[in-house]
């Protein structure tokens, strides 16, 4: 599976720990940046993490800011994409079995490594439910 990656300085740390994670579990890996903690605006890898997952560059992204906030706001605003900001395993697996989120989000300031890992690998490893769920879904894609 290839999945795109993004951050601002705020996750990027977070960021270069999921890649190393991703590795291991055998995923391809498109690093859209930043590629340090100098100061960056979090919107414009929120945009370039959606549009390469829009665009079938990538199957899955996901992308990584302060609190995960701001950079889950920019990659919803790119048509197609269902970013979840998660904030622990539960949140992420319900994100792919319910929402069949596309992007997850995660704060680089709320997070410690290994939490985040988990929930990396929750969202990976769910199934999407599909039933009532597609219906919402596809109501989602159409707003
Ligand atoms: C940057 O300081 C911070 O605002 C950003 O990383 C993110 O948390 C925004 O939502």
């Amino acid at each position: 599976m290839k999945i795109a990656m993004a951050s601002d300085h705020g996750g990027f740390k977070l960021k270069e720990h999921i890649k190393t994670h991703l590795a291991g579990r055998g995923a391809e890996v498109l690093d859209l940046g930043t590629d340090s903690e100098e100061s960056v605006d979090y919107p414009v890898f929120g945009k370039a993490c959606g549009e390469a997952v829009a665009s079938g560059k990538a199957e899955r992204g996901i992308v990584c800011c302060g609190t995960g906030v701001g950079i889950s706001i920019a990659a919803n605003k790119i048509r197609g994409i269902r970013c979840a900001l998660c904030a622990n395993v539960f949140m992420a697996e319900m994100a792919k079995r319910h929402n069949d989120a596309n992007i997850i989000a995660l704060g680089g300031r709320v997070l410690d490594e290994e939490t985040a890992v988990r929930i990396v690998d929750a969202w990976l490893d769910a199934e999407f439910e599909a039933g009532r769920h597609r219906r919402r879904v596809e109501m989602l894609d159409g707003l």
